[in-house]
């Protein structure tokens, strides 16, 4: 595989708030990746900074009664400091506040100003006459235009979903001062993004099936509109004094640039000044920051900022002589228990309280790793979920496997290991290296995990077969217990190899156990040789205590707003639900958010068995289209054979948390219909549905 080149970016944080839980999305995906692809032996560049400008920083300081800069470099310490935590491994983290960006912007500037792509015009905007300021529309609130609700944003209605400008609001007032504002004119910058040029550039950018996901080629399409459509407007770049950003050339400290125009810029500065400062040569200016170097840039973003990094920010690189980026990877939001968080209403747990509270980072990024995908579709936290999930695959599927066996190694055989090469199952697990690579390449890092899981899956199920510590019983059997107990922790290293994307401290933690060189890719194709010394075996990762979760949640509290509703024939997959008396009266009404908060999806069955030694339970594997392959065990015994039911569709709870139950983990339930009378019928749906298709 040729060596590939890549400069990879996660979303500039504003330096105006804490990281909290969903910022972490996006930076342990980009971090998995980013590992991952240091682990084939590619070369790569991850680069972050804060975003630090705008009118938010500059109030927020006032109001703390500092200086913007004293702000930022407080917020910069907590933001690296996060970071640090959670595993997120910048090769360089800077600021947006810094020379390189003054000089780049500038540049750019310049450049599109050369080419007849900057124009000027009066806007009229409302002004705060208190403050003295231009208000952007976050800080002016009033009643909504459209229903009346009191205590508006300028933007939006949080009330009715409305959007208007905030000349609409009705009593109209500045969050800054109180005072009413006025109308005021005054001169504006803008980029001409509704330029012929700028036009024919992006619909040609968008073309490129690898660059940018189905959904935002589509968002894309639609943005552009036919040719000759004329959909796209020129983008107002600047903002009126007093701004913290930098000045605009030739306008006399009196325009700024909007800090969105600056932000996507501190990619390329905070590069800039990682290859200064790492001494790294200066030919790396050139091969990623412009055109032709054979080279990849890679964002990764939320839904949200698509707009600005797939139109404003490549037009605006293409027409000033910069490279422009070679993907786009957008992901969705983070929900906490199907809710959605919220700054301005503060539903947030921060980083900060997280490693407070004492909870290991690695515990969410393998939840995080566990359920994120390649689309934009959002992410639910669910806290029950998280400590069945960390508790049952890390520790009980995987560390299960070291923690059985290792100590073995030491007591029995002075930690030397046996020869294992030819090991059928060894064999099972190298030939996987190919498929999970896949897997994190592309960013289907919950098909990485399921995948991972089940072959730890196989290796429990093959030293439970083996059964080591009771080998180590019987005289004469030592031979046989060396080596199954060798196998198993060159399975382990092989699982760890794989894990080790998204669990990068725990790998080291092995590999030091292991006696080990920090793993490769590469490294699956080998088993550890006969007589290598591993260490003593020491507990690598302890079990989430419900009590913690508690705790976290208290100490969020004023922020966290779990859902109240229960639905409680489903919350527990212990129990299927067909088993639960069903009563026609007494049931609450929900509304349609309850409601939304269940993951209905249609569901192929693909496998069905009896489980040895339960009678209610059939075993079911389900395609479950993008969502991929789930395991479910269903109390449906009584009514159907499992070989008739292959091959059918069937409609299951996807985000149903997966429950150990005796006989293994259920990772969802399939629904049926029962009455007074016995008997029960699974639900099919119409023809044409499809496996994945959502339940609305
Ligand atoms: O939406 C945000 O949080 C922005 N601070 C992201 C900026 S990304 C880049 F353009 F700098
Ligand atoms: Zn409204």
């Amino acid at each position: 595989m040729p060596q590939r080149r890549i400069f990879v970016t996660s979303a500039l944080p504003y330096a105006n708030g804490a990281i909290h839980l969903g910022h972490l999305v996006e930076y342990i995906q980009t971090d998995i990746w980013v590992r991952f692809q240091r682990l084939q032996g590619h070369e790569v560049h991850y680069i972050g900074a804060d975003d630090t400008h705008g009118t938010p920083v500059m109030l927020r300081a006032k109001d703390e009664g500092i200086s913007p800069e004293a702000l930022i470099d407080r917020v910069w310490r907590e933001h690296k400091h996060d970071f640090d935590q959670f595993g997120v491994g910048f090769d360089h983290y800077y600021s947006t506040h810094s020379p390189e960006n003054r000089t780049l912007c500038e540049e750019i500037y310049q450049q599109l100003q050369a080419q007849g792509l900057i124009s000027q015009r009066a806007v009229e905007q409302y002004y705060d006459p208190v403050e003295g300021m231009f208000l952007p529309d976050r800080f002016i609130k009033g009643e909504c235009p459209k229903c009346g609700a009191q205590d508006q944003y300028g933007d939006s209605c949080e009330s009715c979903g409305a959007t208007y400008s905030p000349t609409d609001l009705v009593n109209p007032r500045s969050t800054v001062s109180g005072a009413t504002p006025v109308r005021k004119a005054s001169e504006h910058h803008f980029f001409k993004l509704s330029d012929p040029r700028c036009e024919m550039f992006l619909r040609q950018f968008t073309q490129d099936p690898e660059r940018l996901q189905i959904e935002a080629a589509n968002k894309m399409q639609e943005w552009l509109g036919e040719v000759g459509a004329g959909k796209l407007s020129d983008w107002d770049i600047s903002r009126d004094a007093p701004y913290f950003g930098f000045s605009i050339p030739g306008t006399q400290d009196q325009k700024f640039f909007y800090v969105w125009l600056d932000a996507p810029v501190g990619y390329f500065a905070s590069f800039t000044h990682y290859v200064h400062t790492h001494k790294l040569p200066e030919s790396l200016l050139k091969d990623f920051l412009r055109p032709g170097g054979n080279t990849e840039m890679i964002h990764f973003i939320g839904k949200d900022i698509l707009y600005f990094h797939a139109l404003f920010w490549p037009a605006m690189l293409e027409h000033a002589g910069f490279r422009t980026p070679s993907h786009i990877f957008a992901h969705g939001f983070l929900t906490v228990n199907g809710e959605k968080m919220s700054k301005s209403r503060g539903t947030f747990i921060t980083a900060r309280s997280y490693i407070e509270q004492g909870l290991n980072p690695e515990w969410l990024r393998y939840y995080y790793a566990a359920k994120l995908g390649p689309t934009m579709e959002d992410l639910d936290l669910n806290l029950e979920d998280f400590v069945a999930r960390v508790n049952s695959d890390l520790v009980g599927k995987f560390i299960n496997i070291a923690s059985r066996c290792a100590g073995f190694i030491h007591k029995r055989f002075e930690g030397r290991l046996s020869a294992t090469a030819s090991s059928p199952i060894l064999t099972q697990l190298q030939h996987a290296a190919i498929d999970i690579g896949k897997h994190y390449d592309a960013r289907e890092y919950g098909k990485a995990i399921r995948e991972i899981m089940s072959l730890a899956d196989r290796a429990n199920a093959h030293i439970d077969q083996i059964k080591p510590w009771a080998l180590a019983k019987i005289a004469g059997q030592e031979a046989l217990l060396h080596h199954s107990c060798s196998e198993a922790i060159n399975i382990f290293r092989i699982l760890t190899l794989y894990l080790k994307p998204v669990l990068p401290e725990l790998a080291k933690a092995v590999e030091n156990l292991l006696n080990i060189p920090a793993l490769k890719w590469r490294d699956a194709a080998q088993t550890l040789p006969e007589g290598h010394q591993i260490k003593q075996y020491q507990h690598l990762m302890t079990r989430i205590e419900e009590q913690q979760i508690a705790a976290l949640i208290q100490a969020n509290q004023s922020n966290l707003q779990p859902s109240t509703a229960k639905v409680s024939k489903m919350t527990n997959p212990d129990i299927p639900v067909t088993n639960v008396p069903i009563t026609d009266t007494a049931t609450p009404t929900i509304n349609i958010d309850d409601f939304n908060k269940i993951d209905l999806r249609v569901a192929r069955i693909i496998n069905a068995q009896h489980v040895t030694g339960a009678d209610k339970l059939l075993q079911l594997t389900l395609d479950v289209g993008a969502l991929g392959e789930r395991q479910v065990f269903a109390g449906i015994k009584s009514a159907y054979d499992p070989a008739p039911l292959i091959g059918r569709l069937t409609v299951m709870v996807a985000n149903l948390a997966p429950r150990k139950m005796k006989f293994g983990v259920s990772e969802g339930m399939v629904l049926a219909a029962s009455g007074e009378e016995p008997g029960l019928y699974i639900l099919t749906p119409d023809s044409g549905a499809t496996p994945g298709m959502r339940i609305k």
